[in-house]
């Protein structure tokens, strides 16, 4: 199993300023705990309550079919190009990039076992766009749009462009290029999917954007580059069966939402870093942040008082930000915890050559790079208590498909149950509809056509200095 270290946030590490009598607040919090745990596990399966997302490890039928049709596709497309925004291509981007093999598009086909290169379009940038289209032979591109609403302006127009450059150079045959991920009822891309003939994916009732990434959003993309997507599965079930568990002491999703809890209420920690010492884990800290900013910043709490929580994600990246925000993290405002996220085991072991003798960099040569790697990290970690700055260490013992499922279902777990502690809703998202519903109506969405004048005034009338 993944292992959670917490030592570095007692107060007998860091001191009674800055870190928590963790034992103590183990038992005060045990009861509230318990009751959180239980009902979640019991109201997984009511309608509703958008906590499919537990149920996805288990989903034998969507693992049938995309297993299935992975098989189809086998050896006929060169790409995979997901097109999706936030949680419909954050979590895939993350898991394919800690289980493939480094700068996977760049090896050759045999290098990557005759399994296509894989690209995430998750804006709209037009001159990013544009490349993307330079880049890829349509031909042998399978395009799959992915999208719960159906309606995402940003995903939808990329659809249309692409869509439309298939079909000039595809003639009808477009069609066997395109796969479609959505909802099972609603939504534009549902009815064009029918329209269309398209082969389509369904993202359950109930699992919202951010917590998708078990659903086909990612066990489809994963399985067409060739990753186990069983043995990731069976890494939920271990750790859904570990994070069952009402008793705190010995659930460590429960542990770090606590922490983190009381860090941002009782210590005023309000920023939570999220530092892999792992390359490939870099894209881990992105889903993180999304999951971590857009669950837990709410305006309104269940009661409907105001509340305005959440604790600012960050991301930060091992050895890469140690020359660029430790600085700040050691010396700086004493408001952040900081989650490091370890590899027990890298694939590769690296030697450096014993080629100087300068005594300088002479202690270098003949060893590896990993202890290298190593030791930056427990320095940094040291370096942080030094200055009283709280950190807690998550280690993944090899990246593996079974311990990609653990770790994101345990910190999946972890923010419904912090979301709990706050007393919000970790799974509604009103600020981005917000924001959506403005884009709609500066670009003419019929419907919106009062917040468009409005908006515009708002927009043309800068403030002058
Ligand atoms: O987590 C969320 O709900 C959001 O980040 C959505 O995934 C994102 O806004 C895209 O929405 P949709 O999948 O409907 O296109």
């Amino acid at each position: 199993m993944i292992e959670f270290d917490y030592r570095n946030i007692k107060e007998e590490i860091i001191g009674s300023e800055n870190g928590l009598n963790i034992e103590e607040e183990f038992n005060k919090y045990s009861e509230t705990i318990h009751r959180i745990i239980s009902d979640l596990n019991s109201k997984k399966d009511k309608p509703g309550q958008w906590l499919q997302w537990m149920n996805l490890g288990y989903n034998e039928e969507t693992i049938w079919y995309v297993k299935e049709y992975a098989a189809l596709v086998e050896n006929r497309f060169d790409n995979i190009l997901i097109l999706g925004m936030g949680g419909s291509s954050l979590g895939s981007m993350a898991v394919c990039e800690a289980l493939l093999p480094p700068y996977w598009n760049f090896l050759t086909k045999e290098q990557r076992n005759n399994f296509p290169k894989i690209f995430f379009l998750d804006n709209i940038d037009p001159d990013q766009m544009n490349a993307i289209l330079n880049i890829l032979d349509l031909k042998k591109t399978l395009v799959n749009v992915v999208t719960k609403s159906g309606s995402t302006a940003e995903v939808m127009a990329q659809f249309m462009i692409l869509k439309d450059r298939m079909e000039q150079e595809l003639g009808d045959d477009y069609r066997k290029n395109i796969i479609a991920t959505t909802d099972k009822n609603i939504g534009i891309l549902k009815q064009l999917s029918d329209q269309e003939g398209y082969k389509t994916f369904y993202i359950p009732d109930d699992v919202s954007g951010r917590f998708s990434v078990f659903s086909a959003v990612g066990l489809l993309p994963f399985a067409l580059v060739g990753i186990n997507i069983e043995e990731i599965t069976q890494g939920i079930k271990d750790m859904d069966l570990a994070l069952k568990n009402t008793d705190i002491r010995f659930n460590i999703a429960a542990q770090n939402a606590l922490i983190h809890y009381l860090m941002d209420t009782k210590k005023g920690k309000n920023i939570s870093v999220m530092m892999p010492y792992s390359y490939r884990l870099r894209y881990v800290a992105d889903w993180y942040c999304q999951l971590w900013a857009e669950s837990l910043g709410k305006e309104k709490d269940k009661n409907n008082n105001t509340v305005n929580t959440g604790q600012t994600p960050v991301k930060a990246l091992g050895v890469t930000d140690q020359h660029s925000q430790i600085q700040l993290y050691n010396e700086g405002p004493n408001d952040k915890i900081i989650n490091f996220l370890r590899v027990g085991e890298f694939d590769t072991n690296l030697e450096i050559p014993n080629i100087f003798e300068y005594t300088g960099i002479s202690y270098l040569g003949g060893k590896t790079i990993n202890k290298l790697f190593n030791a930056e990290a427990d320095s940094t970690m040291a370096s942080l208590i030094d200055y009283k700055r709280p950190n807690v260490t998550i280690t993944v013992p090899k990246l593996t498909p079974y311990y990609l499922g653990q770790l994101l279902y345990m910190i999946e777990v972890q923010t419904a149950i912090t979301g709990a502690l706050y007393n919000i809703d970790a799974f509604d998202q009103p600020g981005v509809e917000q924001s959506k519903n403005y884009t709609y109506a500066l670009m003419g969405r019929v419907g919106y056509e009062d917040s468009a004048n409005e908006l515009k005034a708002k927009l043309s009338n800068p403030i002058k200095i």
